[in-house]
């Protein structure tokens, strides 16, 4: 495949960024083109788009979808659904969407697909069944009232996430706690609220090697032996691709999933036991449905109407053309909390590489930095970097239409900040001239003046200036339930996956990580040992301290 940089259409992208991209103007762009709006959004399965506060005119948008088209994107994405070894560098096909297909749909796909997607597809929805009819039980068994998952990434972050998303759906009188840091204060605090006789332990970990994993899992089972616990088997299970580490453990009850799901892909498998179990076997079925109803959409929609596929491209111009380092999510939902953090892994795990899927250096940026908190919390905390910094940052606001609660008045005060601050960050606001030396902003103000207000005094000038034309993609759930949760999701799987693909590298390993593990091992042996040796001066100098 041609590298996305020797491509015509990233040639014709640079001369575009060079003329009108650069000094576009959202403001100018409204007020030129009355259906913007309708032109420039997008309704997906569950999830309605607004692009139209985007840099970004039609031009460029069909340059964009040049450049897919020309960085072969369709093929790769076809490659993915055929069940090709895509992730080379590990030897694996990527299949995480297989977890979500109905089972309703095995002859149908058995047709199309080779044989061997058609046994997978089996295996997925026999070990599917076996998981949920686990976390009926488990729902049923008033004896236990707390699970506590211990597994971190993607182990961790997305049953937490969604566990959170969806509380509004989860069973009463069922206590769910995540441990995932190798700080004991983590696993000390969860031991300090349960009993032994009421809790089940969910082990997750695809390859039951991961040291803060083993380590939590080894301290929970000492303190449940430790308290008089019995019956292992009843009260831990395993959620791994690697059943013989955990049976070597000691646990006997297993839920197994495959080497081609990645762990940040893993939420749709045995790993997804924890929500399973929160919301039931036929909430999980919804989230698993809306998931796949945006597979079906990345697979089938031409590149123009594809959501993933237009988010995608976008990261691309920004990244690449305009060089914004960042992006901020605003999930307009505080059950969406976790949401910025499950996406960090995705993303930056994913796209964070500076070699192609062959292994060669790249010239050209990858994956931006994803932080974000929920809205309105964070427009308390850094929204004035985000109006009035240096930098320009991409917003993304994710918001529910329909509350998952009754209290009146605060649905729409939510709302409504959710539009305002997409809105400020788009039209921004004149200030005047700079401030005079000396002059101090009147506290807690948050109205703008004007040069000249207050009595002649000058309060604000460049100081409550607002630029304006900054961008943000809104993207609306009817409500957030599972099945709109999954699709979500899926959502950002793909759009991660189409950047990634037009940069060219493997989105699905994770060799980066491996470094601080390895030497992580060797500073812990030194810890005791207190050896030196060939240590650089501020590792030693530290570790002396620490000992
Ligand atoms: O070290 C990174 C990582 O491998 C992630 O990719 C993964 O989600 C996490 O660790 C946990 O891995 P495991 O599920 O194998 O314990």
């Amino acid at each position: 495949m041609i590298r996305c940089d020797r491509t015509p259409a990233w040639a014709a992208l640079q001369a575009q960024y060079a003329g009108t991209g650069k000094p576009f103007d959202l403001r100018e762009a409204f007020a030129a083109n009355p259906h913007r709006f309708s032109d420039f959004s997008q309704d997906a399965p569950y999830v309605f788009a607004d692009l139209s506060k985007n840099l970004i005119d039609a031009a460029t948008q069909s340059m964009l979808l040049d450049l897919a088209r020309e960085c072969g994107l369709e093929s790769h994405r076809d490659a993915m659904f055929a069940g090709e070894r895509i992730n080379r560098t590990e030897n694996r096909a990527v299949m995480h969407f297989l977890l979500r297909n109905p089972a309703s749909a095995l002859s149908a796909r058995a047709q199309a697909a080779t044989e061997s997607i058609a046994i997978q597809l089996a295996q997925v929805h026999e070990t599917l069944d076996a998981m949920l009819a686990c976390a009926e039980q488990v729902r049923q068994d008033e004896a236990i009232t707390d699970i506590v998952n211990i597994g971190i990434g993607g182990s961790d972050l997305g049953p937490q996430m969604a566990v959170l998303a969806l509380e509004e759906f989860r069973q009463r009188g069922k206590r769910l706690h995540f441990v995932s840091n190798v700080d004991g204060q983590e696993l000390a605090g969860v031991l300090a609220q349960i009993k032994p006789q009421n809790t089940l332990f969910l082990i997750a970990s695809k390859t039951f090697t991961t040291t803060e994993t083993m380590t939590n899992a080894a301290s929970a089972r000492h303190w449940f032996e430790a308290q008089g616990g019995q019956d292992i088997a009843r009260h831990f299970a395993a959620l791994t691709t690697n059943v013989a580490a955990a049976r070597a453990f000691g646990i006997t009850t297993t839920f197994g999933f495959w080497d081609w799901v990645g762990g940040r892909y893993s939420l749709w498998s045995a790993i997804g036991l924890p929500l399973a179990i929160a919301i039931g076997a036929q909430g999980f079925r919804e989230l698993l449905a809306g998931a796949h109803a945006m597979d079906e959409h990345f697979r089938r929609q031409p590149l123009a109407q594809n959501l993933p596929v237009r988010l995608g491209l976008l990261d691309i111009w920004y990244r690449n053309f305009h060089g914004f380092t960042s992006r901020s999510i605003a999930p307009y939902s505080s059950a969406l909390r976790r949401l910025p953090a499950y996406l960090q892994q995705l993303e930056m795990e994913s796209n964070g590489k500076r070699v192609d899927a062959d292994g060669q250096a790249l010239p050209f940026a990858t994956a931006p930095v994803l932080w974000g908190e929920p809205g309105t919390n964070g427009q308390h905390a850094y929204f004035q970097m985000l109006h009035q910094g240096t930098d320009v940052i991409s917003v993304e606001f994710v918001a529910v239409k329909k509350a998952g609660h009754s209290l009146p008045g605060h649905n729409d005060k939510l709302l409504a900040n959710a539009l305002a601050q997409a809105q400020a960050l788009m039209q921004g606001k004149s200030g005047a001239a700079g401030p005079s030396p000396g002059d101090a902003a009147p506290s807690g103000g948050s109205e703008p003046h004007a040069v000249g207000e207050r009595g002649g005094m000058i309060f604000g000038g460049g100081h409550k200036h607002f630029p304006g034309n900054r961008p943000s993609t809104f993207l609306l759930l009817e409500e957030l339930n599972p099945a709109s949760l999954g699709a979500l999701i899926a959502l950002q799987e793909h759009r991660v996956f189409v950047s990634g693909a037009i940069w060219g590298i493997n989105s699905f390993d994770q060799w980066g990580v491996e470094l601080g593990k390895v030497l992580a091992k060797d500073i812990e042996l030194r810890l005791q040992s207190g050896d030196l040796s060939g240590l650089d001066g501020s590792t030693a100098g530290l570790l002396t301290r620490l000992r």
